[in-house]
């Protein structure tokens, strides 16, 4: 396979947030403020993303606006010329802020709602007032005449508001909708009992997706995302592990997903001992599952491997143990079954209370 440069790169720059969704993708054991790099680190990285062929720079966490050096970044990011969009759940934003981000150079703002209605969202990310402050950076986003994309992370504790989430998301004049249903990897795996919406669930709000998408073409573009545990074929996930994105952690890791942390025996690169050229081409943990060399059947020999890539590495590690194994989401995996079953028992037991993300919870 050829290797062609990434065109998009993660950084997750820090994994302090005010918020403790149950779903995060970060890992269990977080990495604490004394271990997050260096802004000149950070610029650096960002400036060989750049010469590598990089075109979009996606500043993410926990909450990337936690970082005092943020504006900074992003004026960096906007100097070597990367498309820069901040992934924040917007409570740490005001109106000053903003407008220092989208005067450094900031293209686009991501953000997350826990649901439409104020109660629910503040209970499930754990924070009083935060659905207020999203509401008001949103107008605010938008009043200013910047990009707006929401993303709405849905589980079988708010699944039934998605047409509440799509009316919000046209009231808010955002472009984009990503309607996300949470994926089982770090804190979410944990919480999967809690989180894990039932078929029919699933199955209503997807035809309201696709319902929506016709209704509103031209006016609201709709991602969306499903819980591959009912699906038939998994996601193509990552587009292909080690094929078009990098993720950078706080303490300066390389992934080639951002949840790899969770495949025990991968051996990370760090962005202060290797550059990022040599990391993308070189690092054993980019290499484990790029292409299809590493693949078992029926991945090896089947028609689809260039279209999902062989599924999720990480969901194969969760459930089997071993990463290069068959994603059970996949239909022709042996595990296929079990995944299903485990799936409808747990979306129709009763939920269990969460456990929260915190710092020094795992
Ligand atoms: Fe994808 Fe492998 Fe399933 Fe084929 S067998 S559809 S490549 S996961
Ligand atoms: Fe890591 Fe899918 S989440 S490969």
């Amino acid at each position: 396979m050829t290797l062609h440069p990434p065109h998009s790169l993660l950084a997750e720059l820090t994994h302090r947030c005010p918020l403790q969704c149950p779903y995060c993708s970060n890992p269990l054991e977080l990495t604490k403020k004394s271990g997050e790099i260096s802004t000149d680190t950070w610029k650096s990285v960002l400036s060989q993303a750049a010469e590598l062929g990089v075109l979009h720079i996606h500043f993410s966490g926990g909450e990337p606006t936690a970082r005092p050096d943020i504006l900074e970044l992003v004026s960096h990011a906007r100097e070597v010329g990367l498309y820069s969009n901040l992934i924040t759940s917007g409570v740490l934003m005001n109106e000053g802020r903003l407008d220092a981000l989208l005067e450094a150079g900031l293209d686009h703002v991501q953000l997350s709602f826990q649901d439409c209605e104020a109660e629910n969202a503040d209970r499930i990310g754990g924070h009083k007032g935060g659905h207020a402050k999203k509401l008001d950076l949103a107008r605010e986003v938008r009043a200013r005449g910047a990009a707006l994309t929401v993303n709405a992370v849905v589980h079988r504790q708010n699944i039934e508001n998605v047409p509440k989430f799509i009316d919000l998301a046209v009231e808010l004049d955002a472009g984009r909708l990503e309607v996300a249903h949470v994926q089982y990897y770090g804190w979410a795996l944990k919480n999967r009992a809690a989180l894990i919406p039932s078929r029919e669930a699933l199955m209503k709000a997807t035809e309201e997706v696709a319902e929506a998408r016709e209704r509103l073409k031209g006016q609201l573009v709709i991602d969306y995302v499903i819980p591959d545990y009912y699906a038939r074929y998994p996601k193509p996930c990552m587009s292909g592990w080690g094929r078009v994105g990098i993720c950078v952690t706080p303490s300066g890791k390389a992934l080639p997903c951002h949840a790899a942390e969770t495949i025990t025996g991968l051996e990370f690169d760090n962005v202060a001992d290797k550059t990022l050229a040599d990391i993308w081409e070189t690092s054993s943990a980019f290499q484990a599952y790029r292409g299809f060399d590493w693949m078992e059947e029926p991945c090896r020999s089947c028609e689809r491997r260039e279209i999902d890539w062989g599924g999720c590495r990480c969901q194969a590690f969760a459930f089997t143990g071993r990463a290069e194994a068959t994603d059970p989401a996949c239909s022709k995996s042996p595990m296929h079954g079990e995944l299903v079953e485990l799936a409808m028992e747990e979306s129709t037991a009763p939920p269990p209370e969460f456990a929260y993300r915190r710092i020094g919870a795992a």
